[in-house]
């Protein structure tokens, strides 16, 4: 392990365009389990399959129940961020990492100080009202019960892609060039199944590919570093 955190050290001592590529497997170590893991989210025993419920047929058709299992499951802001967090936004204002591509929709990277983060899922602090677009806050969704209604009567949905839904062009593009762009890719707790976001991956044209993930993923035989340990452990011995 210590051969290998060395050579991390050494790829980002000479790298000064890193991205970061992340899942929730950088969330775990705040306390928000994770969704494929044996212990995630996916794996819980629910009155519906929590995959069937963060879709958007039944966000439509079960609003109720999608937000029970939401306020139950999906409430992030009583966690703090990790030394991963804080490590990523400490790199960013060295001027080592230019961007944080994130899966997550916790917001925890904002939390530890990162300012250019693209949610490719979206985030639980953005809500808006399906009919006129008024702007929620997540304290808003969290503390309400029933299904939450805008002041117009429309219903407030989260800002977080759920099944069957499209991603925002924008924050696609914007990662995609910042990916493009980097000279080091450092992939980290993700099992880098869920497309088009892990296609994304593919826009790095680098061989500076780091893969930091406890368990293997598909794509660790393209990575230049696999290191199969904990985001935490490694990251703090950077
Ligand atoms: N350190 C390193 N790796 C970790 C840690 C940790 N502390 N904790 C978990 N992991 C790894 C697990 O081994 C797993 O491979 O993180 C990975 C998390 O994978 P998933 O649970 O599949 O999460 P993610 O890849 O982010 O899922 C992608 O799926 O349902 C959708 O929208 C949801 O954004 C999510 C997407």
């Amino acid at each position: 392990m210590d051969e290998k955190i060395n050579q991390l050290k050494d790829l980002i001592n000479e790298s000064n365009n890193i991205v970061f590529f992340g899942g929730a497997g950088v969330s775990t170590e705040s306390g928000i389990p994770d969704f494929r893991s044996k212990d995630g989210l996916y794996n819980q025993k629910y009155k519906y399959p929590p995959e069937l419920i963060l879709s958007h047929t039944f966000f439509m058709a079960k609003t109720k129940d999608f937000y029970d299992f939401y306020r139950d499951k999906m409430n992030s802001l009583k966690y703090e961020p990790n030394t991963t967090h804080i490590k990523l936004a400490e790199m960013e204002k060295e001027g080592k990492l230019k961007a944080v591509v994130t899966q997550n929709i916790d917001g925890l990277h904002q939390k530890a100080g990162s300012k250019n983060v693209f949610e490719l899922h979206g985030s639980v602090l953005r809500n808006y009202c399906m009919k006129c677009k008024k702007f929620y806050d997540a304290e808003y969704i969290f503390n309400s019960n029933d299904i939450p209604k805008c002041e117009c009567g429309g219903i407030v949905k989260p800002d977080v892609v759920l099944y069957e839904e499209g991603l925002n062009e924008d924050t696609i593009e914007g990662a995609i060039s910042a990916i493009e762009n980097a000279d080091m890719l450092i992939i980290g707790g993700t099992s880098l199944t869920v497309y088009p976001a892990s296609g994304l991956i593919n826009y790095y044209k680098g061989n500076k590919l780091v893969l930091i993930n406890r368990d293997e993923t598909n794509y660790d035989k393209r990575a230049n570093l696999v290191i199969n340990d904990s985001l935490g452990k490694v990251f703090s011995e950077l």
